[in-house]
């Protein structure tokens, strides 16, 4: 395990090597629910890519086997896999859960850092010890974010109080954890410049085409990776949709 590159890195070599930041969420139709159809897909789509998310959309109806064999596909391409379940539980259920995100082949997992700052540091230090990585929320990419994301938190120490926003404690929550990426949303581009202006973590930003968000503005106000699901995988010709929806001729790095 030991000569395993952390996560951090592996990402950003992968990245760097196919000189793309995309990581296609395969949020795949029941009727795309099929290993052929997956290896079909990401062998048509690997060069544009640097990894593959993984939500429930595929989690919930496959069986451990399938998840397994789809994380081997993955990484046959050369693609690291996320498993993005957005957990959020006690110290002992996220550390079994992320035993079995390991035995599947994840490479990284996505975390709710609702949970806290002692029990985020612990998780990131249990997933280093697998050389897994682990993202963390902070800033959503749904339109109603800041109903939750974005609520103003008064924090009162004995002499001084301050209000902050509960992105902004999410943040300092994933600093202090040595979290290897965040999640923040390309569709709220205030947020995202002001995010990447006071943080160096790398931040993965959802919320690219359908949901309305521009790749280009995403990434000029300081996004490192893009997700992005729908806008390929509904596309006829989905090299070209990446192609185009990234422009990558403009801004390919
Ligand atoms: P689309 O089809 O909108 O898919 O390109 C986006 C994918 O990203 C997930 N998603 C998020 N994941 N934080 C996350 O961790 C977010 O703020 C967020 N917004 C969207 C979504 O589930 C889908 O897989």
């Amino acid at each position: 395990m030991s000569k395993v590159h952390p996560y951090k890195e592996r990402i950003a070599d992968i990245s760097t090597i196919n000189k793309s930041f995309i990581i296609l969420a395969l949020d795949l139709e029941p009727r795309y629910h099929d290993l052929k159809y997956i290896e079909s897909l990401v062998s048509s789509l690997y060069p544009y890519l640097c990894a593959v998310k993984v939500n429930f959309h595929l989690i919930l109806p496959f069986s451990k086997k399938t998840i397994e064999e789809t994380n081997r596909i993955i990484h046959s391409y050369g693609l690291l896999s996320i498993a993005d379940i957005k957990l959020n539980d006690i110290k002992n259920t996220n550390e079994v859960i992320l035993r079995y995100l390991y035995s599947m082949g994840f490479d990284s997992v996505i975390v709710n850092p609702i949970i806290g700052e002692n029990e985020l540091r612990s998780f990131v230090r249990l997933a280093h010890n697998f050389r897994m990585g682990v993202i963390s929320l902070a800033y959503m990419s749904h339109e109603n974010v800041s109903e939750g994301y974005g609520l103003k938190i008064v924090q009162s120490s004995s002499k001084v109080s301050k209000i902050l926003r509960l992105y902004e404690i999410f943040l300092k929550y994933a600093r202090r954890s040595n979290v290897d990426g965040i999640v923040v949303g390309a569709t709220h581009l205030k947020t995202l410049r002001h995010i990447s202006s006071i943080s160096r973590i790398p931040i993965y930003s959802p919320g690219i085409g359908t949901q309305g968000g521009n790749p280009k503005s995403a990434i000029d106000s300081g996004s490192n990776y893009l997700i992005i699901g729908r806008s390929i995988l509904n596309a006829k010709n989905k090299r070209k949709a990446l192609s185009k929806l990234l422009n990558l001729k403009e801004f390919k790095r």
